[in-house]
């Protein structure tokens, strides 16, 4: 299981290195423990890196990346200089930059190459409009997404559902919607391998909480959570990693 803390644009480093202190000493030499990933803003990546060491217990996460190596984009980062700046996962095509960016499958795409080609595992986020969703489009609109932002090659990766509507919302699917989109997705995303004999593990993000976090990832399809606010604050982060490490031992 993985659950993945998205910061956003939230933190500084003296918070970040706090939370990690809370995150390790809650889930140090604990059997069954989920694989915590910290996605903090790029900026504050190298401190929490040298604040990390050699601890197991956290990996580090980008947010974005441009598909460049390198280049004359003011602004941008490339997943190279996340993978030096201590990086093992980097979020691509999240619907804040799909809609806030404009950025379609096909950069999302480029942009998972060079997460892979930099040596770092890519979470790539897709998930319908409630539009979408209520004209019944929703399995077709991910299909899409899916398609063009993981095909081709060695598509590994992590595909995280991420319906739009449910992005800080505090509204979720319910547990059978999120459970038959899980099955869809993780049959579609594997489907498009080369080599088919590793399923693609699937997350869901969209206000997962402490109240909601257990009966989730408690769905067999489901394969951990990308979490926005409700992981900013350690205490609900660990209480959703820990119920993470419970349902671990029940599947
Ligand atoms: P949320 O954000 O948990 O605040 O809904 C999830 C995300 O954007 O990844």
């Amino acid at each position: 299981m993985l659950i993945v803390a998205n910061w956003k644009m939230h933190g500084e480093p003296a918070r970040i290195k706090r939370w990690m202190d809370a995150v390790s000493a809650a889930f140090t030499g604990v059997e069954n423990a989920p694989e915590c990933i910290l996605c903090p803003p790029a900026l504050w990546l190298e401190s929490a890196n040298a604040h990390l060491g050699d601890n197991p217990t956290l990996k580090l996460g980008g947010q974005d990346c441009r598909a460049e190596a390198e280049g004359p984009f003011t602004g941008d980062i490339s997943a190279r200089m996340l993978a030096k700046a201590g990086a093992k996962y980097v979020i691509v095509g999240h619907s804040e930059r799909r809609i806030g960016h404009h950025e379609t499958s096909a950069e999302v795409a480029g942009k998972c190459r060079a997460v892979k080609h930099a040596g770092m595992t890519p979470i790539v986020c897709v998930g319908e409009t409630l539009a979408e969703r209520e004209s019944g489009r929703a399995i077709d609109v991910v299909r899409e997404q899916l398609n063009h932002s993981i095909a081709g090659g060695d598509s590994w990766c992590i595909v995280a559902y991420e319906p739009v509507w449910a992005i800080g919302t505090g509204h979720t699917p319910s547990l059978e919607e999120i459970a038959a989109m899980h099955r869809e997705i993780t049959s579609y995303a594997t489907g498009l391998q080369q080599s088919r004999d590793r399923a693609i593990p699937v997350v869901y993000g969209g206000s997962v909480n402490p109240s909601n976090a257990a009966s989730i990832l408690a769905i067999p399809e489901v394969q951990g959570a990308l979490i926005g606010s409700a992981s900013l604050e350690h205490e609900s982060y660990i209480a959703i990693a820990q119920a993470a490490g419970r349902t671990m031992q029940g599947k």
